[in-house]
């Protein structure tokens, strides 16, 4: 009698640990943070930049999409690399997002999908604070522009009538330039060029006339994982109800988002 009861007692035991190691390894496969690899090209503040002391990526985009992240139970990898190179990223299944203050645009548009728009912008023009001549776009024929490579202010600088235009890696190469005299204006989206000129004292740079363009920046995801698109979206959808958009547009622009 005793006999059975300790072998029932130790099958018993059997039985629970094996029920433990299975509820063990289950938990371990479902709580494993899920990745999501997001490319940016990481010199254009006030939306993604490094920071100096910490060498994180930070920004305005950088937050929202950990923000994101978060909301989907997704941990957020951030994936630096040039602006031009990251749609084939995302084509080519190397990242799995762009938050890269992408304009949408209907020619981006038939390669990747984008969200809803999260942030309004446009194009300035900035020229040094001693250029008296260039008062805005319609001042820019036959002079020499900077842009970054692959950009809407490229796409834009080549429509200038005989402007020589040069294409650099980022913002912050194509304002060194203007202000070694390389370059007359550059073209640049406006909260960039705003961000610059009150980070560079405003002294040797300035933005003249009146914004070019409305754009509308989008998050990018493959056309064939419609389901993180989808999921992105709603996520979107969640911060700007629950203010937590709100909360991080206000820390970067210091302003609340225009409803
Ligand atoms: N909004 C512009 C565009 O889509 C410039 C974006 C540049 N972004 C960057 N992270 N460098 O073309």
């Amino acid at each position: 009698m005793s006999k059975k009861i300790l072998a029932l007692i130790v099958l018993g035991m059997f039985v629970m640990a094996i029920g433990l190691t299975g509820c063990g390894s289950q938990k371990s496969t479902t709580q494993a943070p899920k990745v999501i690899r997001v490319g940016s090209e990481t010199a254009f503040a006030p939306f993604e930049f490094q920071d100096e002391k910490t060498k994180e990526y930070t920004g305005f985009d950088m937050d929202l999409i950990r923000a994101l992240g978060k909301q989907m139970g997704y941990e957020v990898q951030i994936v630096s690399m040039g602006f031009d190179g990251l749609i084939p990223a995302l084509e080519a299944g190397n990242i799995d997002v762009i938050a890269s203050g992408m304009t949408i645009t209907e020619e981006r548009a038939k390669k990747v999908n984008f969200s809803k728009p999260y942030y309004k912008s446009g194009l300035t023009v900035v020229v040094k604070s001693d250029n008296n001549t260039i008062k805005g776009f319609k001042d820019l024929e036959g002079k020499n522009i900077a842009v970054q490579i692959g950009t809407t202010g490229a796409n834009e600088a080549a429509k200038v009538k005989n402007a020589k235009v040069r294409a650099f890696n980022n913002p912050p190469e194509a304002f060194m330039e203007l202000r070694a005299g390389g370059v007359d204006a550059v073209i640049n989206d406006k909260p960039v060029n705003d961000y610059f000129i009150v980070q560079s004292g405003s002294k040797d740079a300035k933005v003249v006339g009146e914004p070019l363009t409305a754009e509308d920046y989008g998050l990018a995801t493959s056309k064939k994982n419609a389901e993180l698109g989808e999921k992105l979206n709603k996520a979107l959808d969640e911060l700007q109800k629950n203010g937590e958009y709100e909360k991080i547009y206000v820390k970067w622009f210091g302003v609340k988002p225009a409803k």
